[in-house]
């Protein structure tokens, strides 16, 4: 048995003194009475009664402790041409000003704040000052429409939002307050108004009553002191994709969360205070939460908030020169980034330019890792790729080849073995694990490890529907996979209507509501096909409604501006075909699975329960017409 068995049979044998013992990476203005509180499971509490701040466990501590003068956050950003650096000092001076801020502007303990940012400092100034002084951030990725934007207006209900000018997208400005004042018009709770960053390539904006600029709501203001919260308070609400247009509102509580984080940057990612971990991801996303702004800081690091694309800003060797210019140890992206990068530089030319003989480690995650880009990965950089699995509702990663403890043998295809704190099966339809090899549904043992959600935001109801219903004991991941005999985890599909898009999560039922409010459409499905970049594509057929007087080209083309116009350009809806009929089975479930089958071209059986199989011989024509199957 090697160190990973010890240490992650040692997590089983006593659960919670494992936990003891990775809390006191942590400080605590005051201890906590109970490591796992279960009384009221399934709502599981960790380090119940603990009190504590994220914020100074992220700034304050290190100032204190001697890292005051180091880097904590670089911005780099290629679309600009500008870098910028924040030392742990300035970092805590510009957050406890801003928390400053946000208090002069009524914002309390408990308050929400929603944050709508593109990848500037001011972003993680925000979500910091927040925790600093207790209150409840949501950061809504600023690639959504503002119909999901008020969405999130209406069920965390902010005191106050803040924002920018604008985000920048290689070749085009985004500017944000029309979308930010259109998301406050279309929702029912009307925040108190905005604190706004200007950014210079949108100097001019609309200011309305309430609203704030940046400097202004500095203006005067002490800064503020962290405020104890407890171990179970709130730190944040991040909004994921679930199976309908309604998203689940994740929690985050303060105590596991900067325990597991902390627990999990040398254990798991085998890096240093002192040194460079690179996410190359969006503070929208959960990756951004944890290894951009949280886990980095809480371990005294040097983070990089980097605003650009893997390709065209300027070319496919921006990942490089970011990590040569910044000494990057440990980097952490998603494989479409990868991918987007190996198709313009096969040969690694752009590789051959720099100098990356400091850097250690790539992790991969947010998609399946294919082992193509995997290999390519590791022949170019010559480090190992750790492909690893994890979810928004977590926060940190389920399995991982951990590389602090102990590099275990790789198997391509499966990101590795279970992190300890999570005891992990593939269940079968009646929730008993399946023999080794065998497909089930990947399911995590309750009760869930440090950081896990805790519920939903105002909905306890739907956190045991969506998640603790289907296997009575464990937690459904939505994912379906396999475990071998030396207990390697394999996730192959999901299992509901969520699709991954570029590393990014989306709902195909939130883009059927769409599409269903054409007024010529009858009835539509969407569902995710195979991309070589994206890794999937949300595909959509409608069936027209009988009249339906506009051109079929014209219907298509609103369908596609709808779904733009309403979840966002990053859901990247651009395939939408006709069909006579949706195969639906007797019952009339619609058959999404076998037409994905049919567009990524892998043999399938026609499902038993098809009302009328010469469905599948009209949708394979439809399909045919976008061009699939590819090849
Ligand atoms: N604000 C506004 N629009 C945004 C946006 C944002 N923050 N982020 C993306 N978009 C838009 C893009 O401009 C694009 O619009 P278009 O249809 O007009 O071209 C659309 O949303 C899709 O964006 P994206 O997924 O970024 O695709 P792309 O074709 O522009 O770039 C890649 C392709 C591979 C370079 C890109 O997907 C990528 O960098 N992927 C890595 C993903 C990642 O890091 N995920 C985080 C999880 S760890
Ligand atoms: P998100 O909540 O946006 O991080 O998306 C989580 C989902 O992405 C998971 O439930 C999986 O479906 C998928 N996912 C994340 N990481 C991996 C991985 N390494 N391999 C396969 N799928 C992954």
């Amino acid at each position: 048995m090697g160190a990973y068995d010890d240490v992650y049979n040692g997590w089983k044998a006593d659960p919670e003194g494992f936990w003891a013992e990775a809390a006191k990476g942590i400080d605590w203005f005051k201890p906590f009475d109970k490591v796992l509180d279960d009384s009221n499971a399934p709502f599981t509490r960790w380090f119940a009664g603990g009190e504590l701040n994220t914020c100074h466990n992220c700034l304050d501590r290190h100032v204190a402790g001697g890292r005051a003068d180091q880097v904590a956050l670089i911005h780099d950003s290629p679309i600009t041409g500008t870098v910028q650096k924040f030392t742990y000092k300035e970092l805590l001076n510009r957050v406890a000003h801003f928390a400053g801020a946000l208090q002069a502007r009524g914002v309390e303990k408990g308050d929400r704040v929603i944050i709508y940012m593109p990848m500037i400092p001011e972003a993680a100034v925000a979500m910091l000052a927040c925790a600093r002084i207790g209150a409840v951030h949501s950061v809504v990725f600023g690639g959504f429409a503002p119909n999901e934007l008020a969405t999130r207006i209406d069920d965390s209900t902010p005191k106050l939002i803040v924002t920018a000018s604008c985000g920048l997208e290689p070749g085009r400005v985004i500017e944000y307050m029309p979308l930010v004042h259109g998301a406050i018009d279309l929702s029912k709770h009307k925040p108190d108004g905005c604190i706004i960053f200007p950014r210079e390539q949108v100097p001019d904006f609309e200011v309305r009553d309430g609203d704030m600029l940046w400097a202004d709501a500095l203006q005067g203001v002490s800064p503020a002191d962290c405020v104890p919260v407890l171990a179970t308070d709130p730190l944040y609400v991040l909004y994921t994709s679930g199976t309908t247009g309604q998203p689940k509102g994740v929690i985050r509580d303060n105590g596991g969360h900067a325990v597991a984080l902390k627990w999990s940057m040398k254990n798991l990612y085998d890096a240093n205070p002192g040194e460079t971990f690179w996410a190359a991801s969006d503070v929208g996303w959960v990756v951004g939460h944890s290894y951009i702004v949280y886990a980095p800081l809480l371990h005294g690091a040097t983070t990089i908030l980097f605003e650009g694309k893997p390709v065209g800003t300027p070319d496919p060797g921006t990942f490089w020169r970011v990590i040569a210019d910044h000494d990057v140890r440990v980097m952490f992206t998603a494989p479409t980034a990868f991918r987007a990068i190996k198709q313009q530089d096969p040969n690694g030319e752009f590789i051959g330019k720099y100098d990356l003989s400091k850097f250690r480690i790539l992790f991969l995650a947010g998609e399946r890792a294919d082992s193509d880009t995997i290999q390519w990965a590791e022949n170019q950089l010559k480090v190992p790729v750790i492909d690893h699995w994890w979810q928004t509702e977590t926060g940190w990663p389920m399995a991982i080849n951990p590389m602090g403890i102990e590099p275990l043998p790789v198997k391509y295809g499966s990101p590795t073995r279970a992190v300890p704190g999570y005891e992990i099966h593939a269940l079968d339809e009646g929730g008993h694990p399946v023999p080794a090899g065998q497909m089930g549904a990947i399911a995590v043992k309750l009760p869930l490890p440090p950081s896990s959600l805790p519920t939903l935001w105002n909905a306890d109801a739907r956190f045991k529907s969506a998640y603790l219903e289907a296997y009575p004991g464990y937690y459904n991941t939505g994912d379906a996979g396999m475990i071998d005999a030396d207990g390697y985890i394999y996730i192959l599909s999901r299992t509901d209507d969520v699709i991954n898009v570029a590393g990014h999560r989306l709902s195909t039922g939130a883009m059927e509501e769409v599409l269903s409010q054409h007024p010529d459409v009858a009835e539509c499905a969407v569902f995710g096909v195979e991309d070589q970049l994206k890794g999937q594509l949300p595909l959509g057929v409608i069936v027209l409604k009988a009249g339906a007087e506009k051109p079929l080209a014209d219907i298509e083309r609103d369908c596609v501006a709808m779904v733009r116009q309403q979840i966002g350009a990053v859901a990247a809806f651009k395939l939408v075909t006709a069909v006579k009929r949706l195969p639906k089975t007797r019952s009339g479930k619609v058959l999404r699975a076998t037409m994905q089958k049919i567009a990524d071209g892998v043999d399938f059986r026609t499902p038993a329960t098809i009302d009328d199989p010469a469905i599948i011989d009209e949708v394979r024509e439809s399909l045919a017409v976008l061009g699939y199957p590819k090849g």
